[in-house]
């Protein structure tokens, strides 16, 4: 088992920087790290990573590429060079592309841990029939643990997965492959536009890593004390699994 325990990522789905270091500074870096996507970080840039790093956070840059091998490659040796705690890539680039990103990620990775590199296996928006239109006749968990198993040979530290999807990678992949989850809901909170979701305790039980939480710990009125909340679980979960 991963030893680590920070094991929450607060989504800062923002569409600028101002609200992103607002709600950053209601956080606590000792109790969960963060995530910038697409819109903050086609906003923003490198600096908004800089500044998140600058009030002590370890940043997920959950931009997804997908591309050909060396473009990918070079996309995710900048991310490392800017230090980022992980960035992510779509398995569906293939293995080549997947073994160009973790060469240049460990090259260029700064700071005592390497930049972790993980994969989207299939979107989770994306339903059967959207599998078959594009040729792909199998039920999307087929897809997605085939998807799992050669993000794992090609030497990835992880994937996102749906807590749903969590234990059946669990079952085939090894006790280190990181397994990141979002759709993540502590008893109580709004759902909102989530379809499939878990609650902390139970995603760690289905075999999750991190747990990417979004609005159940930005829209609380204190941020900071719902994040320990959801570590608190998470903490329980780990203890009851030993
Ligand atoms: O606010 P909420 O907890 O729903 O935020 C979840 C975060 O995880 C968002 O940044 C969303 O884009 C991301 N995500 C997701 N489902 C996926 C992949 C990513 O909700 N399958």
């Amino acid at each position: 088992m991963i030893e680590d325990n920070k094991r929450v990522i607060v989504a800062l789905d923002y569409p600028d920087a101002d609200s992103a270091i607002a709600m950053a500074q209601r956080l606590d870096p000792a109790i969960s790290r963060v995530k910038v996507g697409k819109e903050l970080f086609t906003r923003c840039g490198p600096s908004i990573v800089e500044r998140l790093q600058g009030l002590g956070f370890e940043l997920f840059l959950d931009l997804k590429f997908h591309d050909i091998p060396n473009t990918v490659a070079k996309a995710c040796g900048v991310a490392a060079e800017l230090g980022v705690w992980m960035v992510n890539v779509h398995a569906s680039g293939g293995r080549r592309m997947m073994e160009a990103a973790r060469e240049e990620v460990e090259k260029r990775s700064v700071g005592p841990a390497r930049t972790s590199l993980i994969a989207v296996t299939v979107l989770t928006s994306m339903e059967r029939s959207d599998l078959a239109e594009m040729g792909l006749d199998i039920e999307p968990i087929e897809q997605v643990k085939r998807l799992a198993a050669l993000t794992e040979r090609s030497g990835l530290d992880g994937v996102v997965c749906s807590a749903q999807e969590a234990s059946a990678i669990r079952q085939l992949a090894g006790d280190n492959f990181q397994l990141i989850t979002p759709g993540i809901r502590p008893a109580g909170s709004e759902v909102g536009d989530q379809r499939r979701i878990m609650t902390p305790a139970d995603a760690i039980a289905a075999g999750s890593t991190y747990l990417v939480v979004g609005r159940p710990i930005t829209g609380a009125t204190d941020p900071k004390a719902a994040a320990l909340a959801v570590q608190a679980e998470v903490d329980a979960a780990l203890t009851a699994s030993l």
